[in-house]
């Protein structure tokens, strides 16, 4: 079982404290954010990473940012958390789980009556229940997705949908989890995830910390092992699932599901239901965040593209939901036709 935390609060209650993820495998530092430029920078440039993990950092974050402001006046208190709120849900604009968290927060501060400290304290309350929710989710996605796994299931995976990227044990890699700590054997492929590497940094990393068996292979050798049998299943994570079942994902996702499906392979999507959007009609309407150009062509210890040379460097696809065999959620295994439409959130709003 994975004993990593990757966001919990610090010791003193005052700051978001974090795993470095920049910074592994070779360094497992913990980072303390105190500030509403701390959150924004660490989401940005990944320190902290993963559709649930972002939705509960930046909640937590947002009342990190907004605490130094209790003495405020109410209405002056409620303006700053909408102004933070607003600049912190809008770093990264793919995973919706940052937006909706953001969002949940900034219901719960217009419905709390009272002065700026009560506002505060129901805040911090709410921020600790995303984690506390994310957490649960993640093992309910687990339980559900046991059945999937046969006897010395061999599965590939794409990115980072583990504890890394969430409040508790992970999305894809749940059932992952749970068949090791039931004493089944289960062997894991990671993607390397290219241009920066979640798989083999950071996927590696966990697995092996659990003691789970993890090969490392590189994007473009998927499709090969597919075709040699040597996978018996897909389960990747979501950073938006539309409305139509179309899912935004780690960059990399589409061309895996098309090859699964080519070769007979289930392509699992696990995520928890604060990953769909039924505001979002389908994947054609998701916004897709393109990262520096430095990401792909400055990546390694010298440069690996000519200097001035255009960079093409989407970080998610959109794969079609007819690509997707079923989705693993916390409700249960959903199977085509998708229909998420009404589906609403966790906490039963739009996001
Ligand atoms: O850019 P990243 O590393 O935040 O991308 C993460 C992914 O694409 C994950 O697969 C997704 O967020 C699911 S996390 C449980």
């Amino acid at each position: 079982m994975s004993a990593v935390e990757s966001v919990r609060w610090s010791a003193d209650g005052r700051a978001v404290d974090i795993i470095d993820q920049r910074l592994l495998p070779g360094t497992l530092v913990r980072r303390e954010l105190r500030s509403a430029d701390d959150v924004c920078d660490a989401i940005l440039t990944l320190a902290v990473r993963g559709a649930p993990a972002i939705g509960v950092a930046g909640a937590m974050g947002l009342v990190v940012a907004i605490a130094p402001f209790v003495g405020d006046d109410r209405e002056r208190f409620l303006a700053r958390v909408d102004e933070i709120g607003e600049r912190i849900a809008h770093v990264r604009p793919t995973a919706v789980n940052l937006s909706w968290a953001i969002g949940r927060l900034r219901r719960v501060a217009r419905e709390t009556a009272g002065d700026s400290r009560s506002v505060l304290d129901f805040l911090r309350r709410e921020a600790t229940l995303i984690l506390d929710e994310d957490r649960a989710m993640c093992r309910r996605i687990g339980e559900h997705g046991l059945s999937l796994l046969g006897d010395d299931a061999r599965v590939l995976t794409h990115c980072n949908a583990g504890a890394l990227a969430t409040g508790g044990i992970g999305t894809a890699l749940a059932p992952v989890y749970l068949a090791a700590e039931l004493g089944r054997r289960v062997a894991v492929f990671a993607d390397e995830t290219r241009p920066l590497l979640q798989g083999s940094r950071l996927t590696a990393w966990e697995l092996s910390q659990a003691g789970i068996d993890v090969t490392v292979l590189a994007d473009n050798m998927a499709a090969s092992l597919m075709r040699a049998g040597e996978v018996d299943l897909v389960i990747v994570g979501a950073d938006r699932i539309a409305a139509n079942g179309d899912v935004a994902n780690k960059i990399g996702t589409y061309p895996l599901a098309l090859a699964a499906r080519h070769h007979g392979v289930p392509f699992y999507v696990a995520a928890p239901w604060s990953t769909f959007d039924p505001a979002t009609e389908t994947g054609h309407q998701i916004v897709i965040e393109h990262r520096a150009a430095d990401e792909l062509g400055r990546g390694f210890e010298s440069p690996v593209s000519p200097t001035g040379v255009a960079v093409y460097n989407p970080a998610f696809d959109v794969t079609p939901a007819a690509l997707v065999t079923a989705f693993v959620t916390d409700r249960g295994i959903l199977r085509p036709p998708y229909r998420f439409a009404d589906a609403g959130h966790a906490d039963g709003s739009a996001g």
